[in-house]
């Protein structure tokens, strides 16, 4: 891969961040500057940044930009005001738990730190720059880990993914679109196949332009084009990312991910999740515990400027399903590839 070509969606910049505007990608290749914690809420709530770990991120990046707008040099005034930027960030996107995660992270930092608020500050800093670090290390585990689980049969592998698990939903390398990479640099990889991922097109707008980045190959399919194509035998593996995985394995992902897996299981095709150990929600037994968002019906009936369908209708639009681990092959994370009836031993290192 060339390094010139690689993306960074969230960058730490003198002192702000740069958010790539996914909204406008691929037409438009437009940096947003983020100075305040209020406009990181905004950027994750309306999908500037988006991906689980980006968002993660991204918030923890909020939580120091709040932190740093606090006046207070008393520790419990600054700690209380920070449980308040905690609460607006949590309340832009609900099931991405890497959101949640990376803002606990940040206030236990806080509550562990011990000196004056302005050493406490700086600490957030470094913590959020290294929550970015260790995802891109992570992600790169992922790649290497999920390329070794791959079918060793045929040489060369045609990969379907589905909306986008890539550099611009994590610090920059991605998650299944991470396996992809490693198993394009190894010479594995004949094409992926991206489904276009209504109603946002997530698989057309930012997994498609993301590989033409570094020139792998891909096809653009729509969603409902891909159980003809695993019909056709022209997939040998589907590899998705995750928003948030229950300790039983039921993993919640982009909407159309449940049906995708339900084709692969028909047509006998291995059905990878590629996901951070942050995605992993210890605290919830199964995936119908995990909160589904519901976003805008104008993502439905809006195509552009055009409305597609006639007044008076009604809408319903969940932004993520839930993938029974009985359908998943294997779940992979920076500690491997494993059956997710296995996930749990992996507890205790989320723990520390
Ligand atoms: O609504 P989005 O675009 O934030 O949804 C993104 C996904 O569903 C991704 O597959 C998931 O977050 C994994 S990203 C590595």
């Amino acid at each position: 891969m060339n390094p010139t070509h690689q993306v960074f969606p969230v960058v730490w910049q003198d002192d702000h961040v740069m958010l790539i505007d996914q909204n406008q990608l691929p037409n438009e290749f437009d940096l947003v500057q983020i100075s305040r914690c209020d406009d990181m809420a905004i950027a994750i709530k309306t999908m500037i940044v988006r991906g689980a770990p980006a968002i993660g991120v991204a918030a923890a990046y909020g939580m120091y930009l709040g932190a740093r707008e606090i006046t207070t040099h008393e520790r419990d005034a600054f700690l209380s005001q920070l449980e308040a930027i905690a609460d607006q960030l949590r309340a832009t996107r609900p099931t991405a738990v890497n959101l949640f995660w990376a803002i606990e992270r940040m206030l236990k930092t806080a509550r562990q730190t011990l000196g004056p608020v302005s050493y406490m500050k700086q600490v957030l800093l470094e913590t959020a720059q290294a929550i970015q670090q260790e995802d891109l290390a992570t992600c790169r585990a992922i790649g290497d880990h999920g390329l070794a689980a791959l079918p060793k049969q045929p040489a060369q592998l045609r990969l379907l993914t589905h909306c986008n698990a890539g550099a611009l939903a994590t610090a920059g390398y991605g998650t299944a679109l991470g396996v992809v990479r490693s198993a394009w640099r190894e010479g594995r990889l004949e094409r992926v196949y991206a489904d276009e991922t209504r109603p946002r097109l997530q698989g057309a707008k930012l997994t498609a332009w993301e590989c033409a980045q570094e020139g792998i190959p891909l096809t653009l399919i729509t969603d409902s084009m891909a159980a003809h194509c695993m019909q056709r035998g022209m997939i040998d593996a589907v590899v998705v990312g995750a928003d948030r995985i229950a300790a039983n394995g039921d993993t919640a992902n982009k909407i159309g991910t449940y049906s995708l897996a339900l084709v692969a299981r028909a047509h006998n095709v291995p059905f990878f999740v590629a996901a951070p150990l942050s995605t992993v929600d210890f605290h919830l037994a199964d995936g119908s515990q995990i909160p589904i968002e519901e976003r805008d019906p104008a993502e439905i009936f809006r195509i552009g400027d055009t409305e597609i369908c006639p007044p008076g209708i009604q809408f319903y639009n969940p932004a993520f399903d839930v993938t029974p681990a009985e359908l998943i092959t294997a779940i992979i994370t920076e500690h491997g590839a494993m059956s997710p009836a296995s996930l749990a031993t992996l507890s205790e290192k989320q723990a520390r």
